[in-house]
């Protein structure tokens, strides 16, 4: 099949791979030439294990095009998938001018009937507006269809989860239309729920919002364990034998970042509310979020007596592992927080520095774990990187000035730590 997918980040550009990979002819559109421009060398403009080895490989063998021109997409396509941005306006709204943009390109464009798919996360009703926004701005006397198809991939192992995803959700307007996306799926042999555009869109936002409530609910539990003396670890994990609960997301921490869940949340608090639906419960789960990283740093706090004039060696500064995106990862209200306590932070991150220096210059950047714990008050674990999993933890304690460990992701058995002779804190154990 020919297909058109605009917007090349982390949905985009995965999404592009991935359908080449199966063999389709697939051209990505982006307007940042100088992103359409790395492309086409092979280079990526976001680390994800696995990706450049994929586009390389479908762009050689001349399934996989890059360019700017969002016309020549729309004709040499019967598919075209949206997958720009969404980003969150000041008032937690989804700001969608990207997609109408690209919907007011397609209208332009579009020669003969093709399906226009909405991959991005969008509100309930978008599909509706894409619609509209064709319908009102097309040159020529042609039909074409409005298709949901959430996406559900993870930063991190993103190709995976396009591959084996747990599910594939098509909204609609037709068993017909919806015929056409499930060929394009068929070969992964994966479950899929046919269902209407509006619940399609809302199913996106209801996955995300209940597993960032399960992160506020365990987050909330771990504190109960700290204050009484239990094991949040053992708690998770006597929840999660209940098939009705799961063992997913349920590990407690310094709360959940990134680029989906926050925005994504606040997003489904603004229609909500908007509705006149109570927004109480998600209000909470992001009130509770919010409050982590200030949690973590009063514990500090509280051990350390003082923070003013030390120093920490913070690992980890991505909002979670195998990924470069510091987009409101926890790494950063904890810098924020440390240095308006006239503390200083060194920091070591495998792929996230470069980001994280340019919001953070003021961090002194190490170039591995070790010198960032070289001479430092304590250390903080803030991502849960599994290259951090096995430090040498003899090194480590010769090189602070006092062996003490914050853990936010309870990387570490409490008893070994406590062998090695370090003052050891973790979370809600
Ligand atoms: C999330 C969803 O998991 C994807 O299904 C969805 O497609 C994506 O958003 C999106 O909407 O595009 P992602 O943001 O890449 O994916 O990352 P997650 O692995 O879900 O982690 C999100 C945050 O929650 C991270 O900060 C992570 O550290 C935190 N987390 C996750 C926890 O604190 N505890 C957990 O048990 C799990």
């Amino acid at each position: 099949m020919n297909i058109c997918v605009v917007g090349t980040g982390y949905v985009g550009l995965v999404t592009g791979a991935v359908f080449a990979d199966l063999g389709n002819d697939v051209v990505c559109v982006d307007n940042i030439a100088e992103k359409i421009e790395m492309l086409k060398r092979g280079e990526m403009p976001i680390y994800e294990p696995g990706l450049k080895e994929m586009v390389v490989h479908n762009m050689n063998d001349g399934r996989l095009f890059f360019t700017t021109d969002l016309s020549e997409g729309v004709v040499r396509s019967e598919v075209i998938f949206i997958a720009v941005g969404t980003p969150p306006k000041e008032n937690g709204e989804t700001d969608l001018s990207q997609v109408e943009e690209v919907a007011r390109g397609i209208a332009r464009a579009i020669d003969r009937y093709k399906i226009i798919v909405n991959k991005s996360t969008v509100p309930v009703g978008t599909g509706d507006l894409v619609r509209e926004i064709i319908e009102c701005n097309k040159r020529r006397h042609v039909d074409f269809d409005v298709v949901s198809n959430p996406e559900f991939l993870r930063e991190g192992s993103a190709i995976q989860d396009t591959l084996v995803p747990d599910r594939i959700v098509i909204g609609a307007p037709s068993q017909t239309v919806a015929m056409t996306l499930l060929e394009l799926y068929a070969s992964l042999e994966r479950p899929m729920i046919i269902t209407d555009v509006h619940s399609a869109e809302i199913i996106k936002y209801a996955s995300n919002a209940f597993l960032a409530t399960k992160i506020s609910f365990i987050n909330t539990i771990a504190d109960l364990c700290e204050q009484a003396g239990a094991d949040v670890t053992q708690v998770a994990k006597g929840m999660g034998f209940d098939k009705r609960i799961g063992p997913q997301f349920l590990t407690p921490g310094l709360g959940f970042g990134g680029s989906c869940f926050p925005k994504d949340v606040d997003s489904l608090i603004h229609t909500l509310t908007n509705r006149g639906i109570n927004a109480d419960l998600l209000k909470s789960v992001m009130t509770i979020n919010k409050m982590r990283a200030r949690h973590f740093v009063e514990i500090m706090k509280s051990k350390l007596d003082t923070l003013t004039g030390k120093t920490f060696g913070m690992l980890g500064l991505a909002f979670k592992q195998n990924t470069d995106d510091i987009r409101d990862a926890k790494s950063l209200d904890i810098i924020d927080l440390l240095y308006e306590a006239n503390a200083t932070v060194k920091a070591y991150d495998p792929v996230a520095i470069d980001n994280s220096r340019k919001v953070r210059p003021e961090v002194i950047y190490c170039k591995n774990s070790y010198e960032a714990v070289e001479d430092v008050d304590a250390l903080l674990i803030v991502t849960e990187w599994n290259e951090f999993k096995f430090l040498n933890m003899e090194k480590i304690k010769s090189l602070l000035k006092k062996p003490v460990i914050f853990d936010g992701r309870n990387l570490y058995q409490q008893d070994r730590m406590k062998r090695l002779g370090f003052e050891y804190y973790s979370i809600g154990r």
